[in-house]
């Protein structure tokens, strides 16, 4: 049996349901709030799957379960097998889960012990930290040229993994900050998060996503590099030709077919274009930008606007969803003194017009939330299924 070990994203609850989602096993442990383990009858392709991934960091393939004692000598066993022609062997540690102090005795065991062997070894963790992933990147590790080693402590053991595959961090700061139309203003939603979304809908490849809040085109551009066709409307008409430009920019970027179609739309009216799609990723409409909390009055004014806005949408959503079809959805929440204040009202109306919720979390509202500490805004991630 394969183990993989993932290491996880800021939001490790979003990350942890997006890996349950995209692999769809039960073979899942999670141990911590930096990784989790699956295990796997057949091999993955680890890099083709981190590119899909939003929330995964890196994946490693397990090489060995042991005691704290044995670590040293699997790790140098591990590099002098498979580097059998190299006189000097390059390598880097990461430890997950239990203190950074003990990362030395691991670089300079391994170092002192490869030495023993009559190699020489050359360590990348800088000032005897955890290695960075520009690091990683940087010395060629993925290309062969070193190999980088996660250490994992589980509750009664320790996991040694061989690192196979890191995000593309370059790619993805390309189609977040060099799109040519960008707006501040409108918050950004992270091409990560949004490829969380899309791998939440569980649409497959060639399948058709609709984002009535396209804005800048966001979650389109990630469908796009997926595989998808996608269409995307908004209110605003300075934004549809922002988000085509952005989606023609891509497909010239990563030479994909441009399988993409845009038009104005406000979702509170009943929809004009005839489309059919499988399923309806977005980030919706978060209220008026906000610096600090409105009076509670005015935040309760607010909340029933958008409460009435996602009603309509619903509405509006069900001729163009067929029976089964997800809708993938984050819906602003408001921070007040460390507590959220949500759409409190909303979930019901939206069951009752004939769409059943699909859990996410074990939360009250079945929800996950991605926010930043300074954030006022966060946004509140919903699965629901046109029954
Ligand atoms: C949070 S932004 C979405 C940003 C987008 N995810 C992106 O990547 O740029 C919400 C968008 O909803 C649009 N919007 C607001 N009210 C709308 C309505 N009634 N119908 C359609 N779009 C609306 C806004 O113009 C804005 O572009």
């Amino acid at each position: 049996m394969n183990q993989y070990l993932f290491v996880l994203g800021r939001k490790f609850k979003i990350s942890t349901q997006e890996i349950k989602t995209v692999f769809q096993s039960n073979k899942i442990a999670e141990y911590s709030s930096s990784f989790l383990v699956l295990e796997s009858e057949k091999e993955i392709d680890t890099k083709l799957k981190i590119n899909r991934l939003g929330g995964t960091i890196k994946i490693g393939k397990v090489i060995k379960k042991c005691g704290e004692k044995e670590m040293i000598a699997i790790i140098t066993n591990f590099l002098i097998n498979k580097y059998p022609e190299n006189k000097k062997i390059k390598f880097g540690i990461n430890v997950l889960n239990f203190p950074l102090r003990n990362l030395a005795t691991y670089l300079l065991g391994v170092k002192k012990a490869l030495r023993k062997e009559g190699k020489g070894g050359r360590f990348i963790n800088k000032n005897l930290k955890n290695t960075s992933l520009p690091a990683v990147i940087g010395e060629g590790f993925l290309k062969g040229k070193g190999c980088e080693i996660i250490l994992a402590k589980t509750e009664d053991s320790y996991l040694v993994a061989e690192t196979e595959a890191v995000q593309d961090i370059d790619k993805y700061s390309l189609r977040d900050y060099q799109k040519p139309f960008r707006d501040a203003h409108m918050g950004m939603l992270p091409p990560k998060l949004a490829q969380i979304l899309i791998n939440f809908s569980e649409v497959k490849k060639g399948e058709i996503i609709w984002d009535p809040f396209c804005g800048s085109g966001t979650v389109l551009m990630e469908g796009l590099l997926q595989g998808l066709s996608v269409i995307g409307s908004d209110i605003k008409k300075e934004n549809v030709e922002g988000a085509n430009q952005n989606l023609w920019w891509l497909s010239k970027q990563f030479e994909l077919p441009q399988n993409y179609q845009t038009f104005v739309h406000d979702v509170m009216d009943k929809l004009k274009e005839k489309i059919e799609v499988n399923a309806v990723v977005c980030e919706g409409y978060l209220g008026k930008p906000k610096k600090s909390l409105p009076h509670q009055k005015i935040l309760k004014k607010e909340i029933a606007f958008l409460e009435d806005l996602y009603e309509h949408l619903f509405v509006n959503l069900k001729s163009v969803l067929k029976e089964g079809s997800s809708v993938v959805i984050c819906l602003p929440c408001f921070k007040d003194r460390g507590k959220y204040i949500f759409l409190e009202n909303v979930l019901e109306k939206i069951k009752d017009l004939g769409y059943s919720a699909v859990a996410l979390s074990e939360a009250r509202r079945g929800s996950l939330i991605y926010d930043r500490k300074d954030q006022i805004v966060g946004r509140e991630i919903f699965k629901f299924r046109k029954t």
